[in-house]
């Protein structure tokens, strides 16, 4: 018995020294431009498609709103359609000749199941180019574009420009990437079911403090990552203070029962539960600059900031701690009527 084992092992060591061998030799193809045999394609997206069904079991997609589309659209844009190509650009050429190339998802989308979309847009597929997600803390956005690829098939140019707004795509020129944030900003396109924020209203200081910490990776979002990944620490200066010195939106939301026990919390907290008044920090005369305003916010983005520092996965500037701390003990229905309070609110 010993003999045998003492053979295998031998037997594995030549082996093993054979592949080195062979490899060092360099007679293996590794050129993207030959392409793989038929037999080779089929069996690597074979295991492809089963490792992303298996991965991807159990997974449960939330509700999706329309209000998801404009940012994944937006991202889409600069972080995906360089390579997917989109209604209003086609493949780029030099993709083309990758190995896999990037499929359009436009044909592609309606073969897979939601969990499994968000598993590829998550993770990204090794040995493809395919990457992951830039904030893996954030699957609330890779929910957003599953619920974009679910709407893309049937977008036409027209749809789709509307959706993704203005982008800068390629452009390091300030005033342009100035206009591409206006893309998603854009007091006209945002309404009081938005889930990205107002910019008007907040002072230099906070807008500064975020854009530093995102472009750092304090305050984990993948969208806001690679929006900002063309900007260098001067031009964030610059952002921060053109959008300071932009007048706040009129719009609000509504005031309503939710609302008014909602005020109640911000002003007040509730020692019971260890809640401190939000308005002792937020939207009062002579706070810190660092911290943002609330007022005006639209619901679901306060809804969606609060479930992250709850979450312990907010992050933002040197004052983030005491936020974290803050909305540590809310309730979903705290958070409800909270946001419901700060954007029923006047932004000005
Ligand atoms: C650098 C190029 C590149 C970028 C950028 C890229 N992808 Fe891909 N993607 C690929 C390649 C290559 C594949 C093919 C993988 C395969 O077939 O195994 C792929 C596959 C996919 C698939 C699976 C489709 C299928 O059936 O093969 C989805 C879904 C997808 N990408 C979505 C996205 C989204 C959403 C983004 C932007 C957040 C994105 N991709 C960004 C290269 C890219
Ligand atoms: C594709 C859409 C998109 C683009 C383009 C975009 N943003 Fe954002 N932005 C978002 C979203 C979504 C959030 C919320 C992210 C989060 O959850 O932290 C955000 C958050 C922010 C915040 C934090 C505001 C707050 O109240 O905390 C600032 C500041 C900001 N963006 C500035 C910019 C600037 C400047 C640009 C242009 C360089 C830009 N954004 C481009 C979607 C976008
Ligand atoms: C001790 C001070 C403090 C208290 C109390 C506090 N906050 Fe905050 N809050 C902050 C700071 C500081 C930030 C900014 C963190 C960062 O991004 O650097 C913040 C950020 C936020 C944001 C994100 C805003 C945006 O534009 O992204 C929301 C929403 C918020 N707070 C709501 C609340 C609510 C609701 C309460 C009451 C339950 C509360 N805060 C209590 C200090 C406080």
């Amino acid at each position: 018995m010993r003999i045998r084992w003492r053979r295998i092992s031998a037997g594995a060591a030549v082996l093993a020294a054979a592949s080195l061998f062979v490899a060092w030799t360099g007679i293996i193809d590794i050129r993207a431009s030959t392409g793989h045999w038929r037999v080779t394609d089929w069996f690597l997206h074979w295991v492809m498609r089963s490792s992303v069904r298996t991965a991807a079991l159990g997974g449960h997609a939330p509700r999706f709103t329309a209000a998801m589309l404009p940012l994944a659209a937006g991202h889409y844009e600069t972080g995906c359609a360089g390579c997917h190509g989109s209604p209003t650009m086609p493949r780029p050429a030099t993709v083309e000749n990758m190995l896999p190339p990037p499929p359009n998802l436009q044909h592609i989308a309606a073969t897979w199941n939601d969990a499994e979309l968000f598993e590829i847009v998550k993770h990204g597929v090794r040995y493809t180019g395919m990457p992951a997600w830039p904030s893996l803390e954030r699957d609330d956005e890779v929910w957003a574009m599953v619920a974009f690829l679910r709407e893309y098939p049937s977008l036409d140019q027209a749809a789709y420009q509307r959706l993704i707004g203005f982008s800068a795509t390629g452009s390091r020129d300030f005033a342009t990437i100035a206009k591409s944030c206006e893309g998603c900003h854009s007091s006209a396109g945002l309404d009081e079911t938005s889930l990205i924020p107002r910019l008007t209203g907040q002072s230099e200081t906070y807008l500064r403090d975020s854009l530093e910490a995102y472009a750092t990776g304090k305050r984990p979002s993948g969208v806001m990552k690679v929006a900002l990944s063309r900007t260098s620490s001067e031009d964030r200066k610059k952002l921060a203070s053109h959008f300071a010195n932009q007048s706040a939106a009129t719009e609000t939301g509504r005031a309503s029962e939710k609302s008014s026990r909602g005020r109640v919390l911000a002003e007040r907290g509730d020692r019971t539960r260890g809640i401190a008044a939000c308005a002792a920090c937020h939207d009062a005369a002579d706070v810190n600059e660092a911290y943002p305003r609330l007022a005006g916010q639209p619901v679901p983005y306060i809804e969606n900031q609060l479930s992250l520092f709850r979450g312990g996965n907010r992050g933002g500037g040197a004052y983030a701690g005491v936020m974290t701390r803050a909305a540590a003990g809310l309730s979903d229905d705290d958070i409800g009527l909270l946001a419901a309070y700060y954007g029923s609110l006047p932004a000005d």
